[in-house]
């Protein structure tokens, strides 16, 4: 199982999609009835949908999966007794699958049968050398972020693979986490990261946002849990969205980390400490996108 894309919605996606494609370098991934598409290099037929909304707001987090693991997912969200959704995507690559709403009304979307596409190989403009290739993380604001952990674990198989002062890292493949649940108090979208071939391309990314105007609002540096390397941005249509390279790759044998594994020096957050984060921009984008729910399906009776 990977995570794959998110499906927004936001008042102006032409202009979100320009950004992301113009300066943040995503690629077009083409437009359906007003959502516009936007892809990576790799074979995600898409990373970000961006639909035509009168406020911003999160549809889902889509996860593409085999059969057999859509058919688990299936039977343990029944055993939990959580509503069960079916859906046929009618986004770039199709497949079809389950809508799952986790209890504090996140909502992730399991696809199976999804196509992928030809991965972009080379730079339309040999200058910018910057696109993202995949999405590498989601994270999501909690009320009860260790409520939520638990949720996920036990119906839908995903690992916890560290927790924090501020966070529940968890996966669903060998990489130490595809989201994590930030004790926030509130829910909601944290962030979307990217991921960069590698650490050139996130520092060639941090200078071509500066050179557009977009200083980060933390990083560049280097995460304990995870180990990844980061740059977090907030982009002019709102959300928090993050370079990523590197993140770790886990062993079965993986011990869960705890708080106490990760502490740093005093004023320090992270392995570098060459960067200074701005909480207050950071906190204000982070509240800006929250689950609505009033577009689903009827669940299965
Ligand atoms: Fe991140």
């Amino acid at each position: 199982m990977k995570l794959r894309s998110i499906e927004l919605a936001v008042p102006d996606p032409v202009a979100a999609a320009g950004f992301l494609t113009d300066i943040w370098g995503l690629a077009p991934a083409g437009e359906r009835a007003g959502t516009h598409y936007l892809r990576g290099s790799g074979p995600d037929p898409y990373l970000v949908a961006l639909e035509p909304s009168d406020s911003e707001w999160v549809r889902s987090t889509s996860f593409v999966c085999s059969e057999a693991e859509l058919a688990a997912i299936r039977a343990a969200i029944s055993r939990a007794g959580w509503p069960a959704r079916t859906v046929r995507s009618d986004d770039p690559g199709g497949g079809h699958g389950l809508l799952v709403e986790l209890p504090d009304g996140t909502i992730l979307r399991f696809l199976a049968g999804a196509a992928d596409v030809a991965p972009i190989d080379g730079f339309a403009r040999p200058s910018r050398r910057v696109r993202p290739v995949r999405l590498t993380h989601v994270v999501f604001n909690a009320t009860d972020a260790e409520m939520m952990a638990d949720a996920v674990e036990n119906v839908l198989a995903f690992r916890v693979s560290d927790r924090t002062r501020g966070m529940v890292f968890v996966r669903c493949n060998e990489r130490h986490h595809s989201t994590a649940f930030a004790r926030s108090g509130l829910t909601s979208l944290n962030h979307v990261a990217f991921e960069m071939d590698d650490l050139d391309a996130v520092m060639r990314g941090i200078g071509w946002m500066r050179d557009n105007g977009f200083t980060p609002a933390w990083g560049p540096g280097r995460h304990g849990p995870g180990d990844n390397v980061y740059a977090y941005f907030i982009a002019p249509f709102g959300p928090v969205i993050e370079y990523s390279t590197a993140v770790e790759t886990l062993a079965p044998d993986h011990r869960v980390g705890g708080p106490d594994d990760w502490t740093w020096p005093e004023h320090r957050i992270d392995q570098w400490g060459v960067s200074d984060k701005d909480l207050a921009a950071l906190r204000c984008a982070e509240e800006r996108f929250r689950c609505r729910r009033d577009w689903l399906p009827e669940p299965l009776a």
